[in-house]
């Protein structure tokens, strides 16, 4: 029945709040990995947790993927007279148009009736050009929003995909391999225990600002991310997890 079922991911998000030292875990039936509608389903508990904590004057910084492309797709007004303003979390990661963070702030902020601002700036980029780049008055400006936002909102990656998405090249990729990576967010590589093992270097908010920012929402899920989910929270810190039956099921036997 619905409520048994209800009452069985109850079970399920205690656990995985006790595993991960989570506050708050929020676990929406199915597997992302089989039915993409799961996607959407981690949306909608993600737009119905930001209406909670959301402030009208709040920036809120947004990372990219696919998932964070089915939480625009989801997105709704979140309080009557809100001004938003959604910020890109870190610049490009090489994803596709449609899975970049300054596409999906710009949905997010028409939904919403909020605003944006957008990040062009390549990576990786190496680290002369980054100090450059981070002394350009126009990039300086949008960094000082990003670094103030009162919430992130991000995914996490299964290491190997996401470096073969972003066309990393060939060195780069044996070193994740020989260094056991399994997890990425952020522009960030973490093996099993959580260390980082490789970072990209782009602008914006790095795993140091996470302790000054007063909601850190994390959303992801499918079995393929059981792993990387874990490997994350062995250093990640997190306000809300939001996920899926099946990722938490993959999540409990990894461990
Ligand atoms: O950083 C993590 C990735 O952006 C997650 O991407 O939502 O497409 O799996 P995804």
């Amino acid at each position: 029945s619905f409520m048994s079922e209800v009452m069985g991911l109850s079970v399920l998000e205690k656990q995985i709040r006790e595993k991960l030292h989570i506050d708050n875990v929020i676990i929406v039936p199915g597997d992302s990995d089989q039915q993409d509608w799961v996607k959407q389903e981690m949306g909608k508990a993600c737009v119905a947790y930001l209406k909670n904590v959301v402030q009208s004057d709040f920036t809120i910084a947004v990372t990219g993927g696919t998932t964070m492309a089915a939480v625009a797709e989801v997105m709704k007004p979140l309080e009557k007279d809100g001004s938003y303003l959604f910020v890109p979390a870190r610049g490009g990661i090489g994803e596709k148009v449609e899975n970049q963070a300054n596409t999906i702030v710009s949905e997010m902020a028409r939904k919403t009736n909020g605003e944006y601002r957008l990040l062009y700036v390549p990576d990786p980029l190496s680290e002369s050009t980054y100090q450059t780049i981070i002394n350009e008055p126009s990039i300086n400006e949008i960094l000082q929003q990003i670094k103030g936002a009162n919430i992130v909102m991000h995914g996490i990656g299964d290491a190997l995909k996401m470096a073969e998405r972003r066309k990393t090249s060939d060195k780069i990729l044996s070193e994740l391999t020989s260094q056991n990576a399994v997890s990425e967010a952020f522009g960030y590589y973490f093996d099993g225990d959580g260390n980082i093992v490789h970072k990209v270097r782009t602008v914006g908010i790095q795993l140091e600002d996470l302790v000054n920012i007063n909601h850190v929402v994390t959303i992801a899920g499918g079995t393929s991310k059981g792993q990387a989910i874990a490997s994350y929270f062995k250093q990640g810190k997190t306000n809300v997890l939001v996920t899926d039956e099946a990722a938490a099921k993959q999540l409990l036997r990894e461990y």
